[in-house]
């Protein structure tokens, strides 16, 4: 595997996140939202560079697609328990693929009459996008490929590993 980001780039591109996040919700209801398992090492790094009183909850989305099926099917596992009407609510998640997912939680939460409702990830990966959603905060951008490490996995391996490595799609090592 090749090291895509190292563990200092993303402390620091969280700081700068962080502080972004601070300033836009001054004055504001915030209730971060974690998407398990994959956002967990972010949202944790995160929210201690978040300069403000804040609510946490967390929700686990999984998302399942087949050879026979192009369409996604996501499934909301456990959803949050913060009562969010009225606030202002923040999804945390790894990585935005084809959106799919952060796109029916998304609809979901905003049943729930937040005050209001943005998306931010750790990676944007914008080649396979297919759901109409774009990240209002966003770590790292990036066209396509495989990546694992800081919470993201590779059939629930990886996700433990400080750094973000290039999944070598061949023999997925
Ligand atoms: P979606 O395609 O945006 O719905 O993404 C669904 C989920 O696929 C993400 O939350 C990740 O858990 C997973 N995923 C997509 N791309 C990657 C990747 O490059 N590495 C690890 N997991 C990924
Ligand atoms: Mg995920």
């Amino acid at each position: 595997m090749k090291v895509l980001f190292r563990a200092d780039e993303i402390a620091e591109r969280v700081k700068q996140l962080g502080k972004e996040i601070s300033e836009d919700y001054q004055d504001r209801d915030l209730v971060m939202v974690g998407v398990l398992k994959g956002g967990f090492m972010f949202l944790s790094d995160l929210v201690r560079q978040i300069d403000l009183p804040m609510q946490l909850d967390f929700a686990r989305v999984s998302s399942y697609t087949d050879s026979y099926t192009p369409a996604h099917e996501v499934k909301i596992m456990m959803d949050v328990e913060t009562n969010i009407r009225e606030k202002d609510v923040l999804m945390v998640d790894d990585i935005l693929d084809t959106g799919q997912s952060m796109h029916v939680f998304k609809a979901h939460l905003a049943l729930k009459s937040p005050a209001s409702l943005r998306v931010c990830t750790l990676i944007d990966k914008t080649f396979r996008r297919s759901a109409p959603i774009t990240p209002d905060f966003f770590g790292f951008r990036i066209k396509d490929g495989f990546i694992v490490g800081y919470g993201l996995d590779y059939a629930e391996k990886y996700r433990s590993l400080p750094d973000i490595y290039v999944l070598n799609p061949e023999n997925g090592r």
